[in-house]
C-alpha cells in the first residue's frame, strides 16, 4: 500500500507518473483536438469506456493532471478546471439548482459572485436569499425548506469574518442542502471544506494557486464523483467556461511553491497586521490571525489578506490608497506583489452603499492582499501612507 504524502510533498511534484519519456516537468498539450485512427476508437472515447481524449474543451492530458492535483490537495474525489473563478462558481450553482428551488449565500461575497445571486440566478426562476450565515440557527431552517444550496466563502472577501464549515453542513442537513465553500483566501494549504462537510469547494484559481497573477482560472472540487463527472460534461462543456492547456501548465508551475508562498504571506501579513492594529490612526483592522482561531479545527492558517479602516474620512482612505508606492492599486489578490484595493468602489462595487453598511463593509475600508516583499518595507509604505492620508 502507498503510504499517504505529507502537504508539502503533494504541492511540491508534478509528474506524469511512468509516461514516455519521463519528463520531470510535465508536457504542455497545446491542442484543440485529439486524432482516431477507428471510429471503433471515437465510439469508446465518446462513450468514456476507454479515456481517450477528444477534445479539449472536454478534456485535455494537462488540465486533467491538474485538475488531479487540486483534487489531491483539497482531499476531494474529483475536480473540474475552469476558464475562471466566476466560470466555477456560476457553473456548480447552476447545476445544483433547478427552477423554483432556492439558494442561502452569505450576505457578504465577492461582488460577481453576489450578482450571481441577486440579478442572474433569479432571472432562471431561483430565488436567493442573503443572509448573515453566522447568526443562523437550527430553528430557522423550516424557513428555508426550498433551499438546495449554503453558499459562502471563509475567510469571506472583503471582511475576513470566519464561517464555521461543520455548523453550515449541519444545518444543511436538516433542509437537505448541500454547503458550497469558496476556499479561494486560504487555500487547500490552510483549509479543507471537503474534511468539514463541504459539499463542494471552489476556488479562483487565479490568486494564490497561481500566485504569479499571469492567468485566470478556476476549480470545483468534491468527493461525489459522479457529481463531478455530470458537472464537467453537462456544465463545464455546454456553458464553455473550459481554462487553456497553457494557463494549466502555468498554474502547474506556479503551484509548486504554493507551501512556501503561503507561510511567507502569512508571516508578513502578522506583521503588517500587527503594526496597523497598534497604530493611532487606524480605527479597525480585520486579519483572523489577530484574535484566537474561533473555529476549533477549521483552519491550519490564517492567509494573506487583511482589511482596515482608518479613524480619518472616506477622502483620507482615498488619500492613503493613492499614496502606496509599493502597494499597488489594483483588483485581485494572492499574488508575490503586494495589492491594495478599496472595495466599494472595486471588487464589491455591485452592492450598492446602503447594502454595503448594513452588510458589514464601510465605504472607506480598504483592502491588502500582502505579498512576499520584505515586510519592514511594506510597513514603511503604510506608514508613510497613514501620514498622507491625515
Ligand atoms: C473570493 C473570490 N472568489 C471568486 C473570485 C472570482 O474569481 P475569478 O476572478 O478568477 O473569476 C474572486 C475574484 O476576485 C474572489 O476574490
Amino acid at each position: 500500500m502507498k503510504a499517504a504524502k505529507g502537504m508539502a510533498t503533494l504541492i511540491a511534484q508534478t509528474h506524469d507518473d511512468e509516461k514516455k519519456p519521463r519528463s520531470l516537468v510535465p508536457p504542455l498539450h497545446q491542442t484543440a483536438t485529439f486524432y482516431f485512427n477507428t471510429i471503433d476508437e471515437v465510439q469508446k472515447a465518446f462513450s468514456f469506456e476507454s479515456g481517450d481524449y477528444v477534445y479539449t474543451r472536454g478534456n485535455n492530458p494537462t488540465l486533467r493532471l491538474l485538475e488531479e492535483k487540486i483534487t489531491a490537495l483539497e482531499k476531494g474525489r474529483d475536480g473540474v478546471a475552469f476558464a475562471s473563478g466566476m466560470a466555477a462558481i456560476s457553473s456548480v450553482l447552476l447545476s445544483l439548482v433547478k427552477p423554483g428551488e432556492e439558494v442561502l449565500f452569505h450576505r457578504t461575497l465577492y461582488g460577481s459572485t453576489y450578482s450571481v445571486g441577486k440579478e442572474l440566478l433569479p432571472r432562471y426562476g431561483v430565488k436567493t436569499h442573503f443572509v448573515d450565515l453566522n447568526r443562523l440557527r437550527a430553528e430557522d431552517m423550516a424557513a428555508y425548506e426550498r433551499v438546495k444550496v449554503i453558499y459562502f466563502e471563509t475567510p469571506v472577501n472583503p471582511n475576513l469574518e470566519l464561517i464555521d464549515i461543520r455548523k453550515m453542513a449541519a444545518l444543511g442537513e436538516i433542509i437537505g442542502a448541500r454547503v458550497v465553500v469558496d476556499n479561494t483566501f486560504l487555500t487547500p494549504y490552510f483549509q479543507n471544506p471537503l474534511e468539514l462537510g463541504a459539499y463542494v469547494v471552489l476556488h479562483s484559481g487565479t490568486k494564490y494557486l497561481n500566485g504569479h497573477g499571469d492567468v485566470v482560472a478556476g476549480f470545483a472540487v468534491s468527493k461525489d464523483q459522479a457529481y463531478i463527472h455530470r458537472l464537467k460534461f453537462n456544465f463545464m462543456t455546454e456553458l464553455g467556461g473550459v481554462l487553456s492547456p497553457f494557463n494549466a501548465w502555468l498554474i502547474l508551475r506556479g503551484l509548486k511553491t504554493l507551501h512556501v508562498r503561503m507561510e511567507r504571506h502569512q508571516a508578513n501579513a502578522l506583521a503588517v497586521a500587527g503594526f496597523l492594529k497598534a497604530h493611532p490612526g487606524v480605527d479597525k483592522v480585520h486579519y483572523p490571525g489577530l484574535t484566537e482561531p474561533v473555529i476549533a479545527g477549521q483552519m491550519r492558517g490564517t492567509g494573506g489578506m487583511i482589511t482596515f479602516e482608518i479613524k480619518g474620512s472616506l477622502e483620507e482612505s482615498v488619500a492613503l490608497v493613492e499614496s502606496l508606492k509599493l502597494f499597488r492599486l489594483a483588483v485581485s489578490l494572492g499574488d508575490i506583489e503586494s495589492l491594495v484595493e478599496m472595495p466599494s468602489a472595486m471588487t464589491h462595487f455591485g452592492y450598492d452603499a446602503d447594502t454595503l453598511e448594513e452588510f458589514g463593509m464601510s465605504l472607506k475600508m480598504i483592502r491588502l492582499s500582502i505579498g512576499l516583499e520584505d515586510p519592514a518595507d511594506l510597513i514603511d509604505d503604510l506608514t508613510r501612507g497613514l501620514e498622507a492620508g491625515r
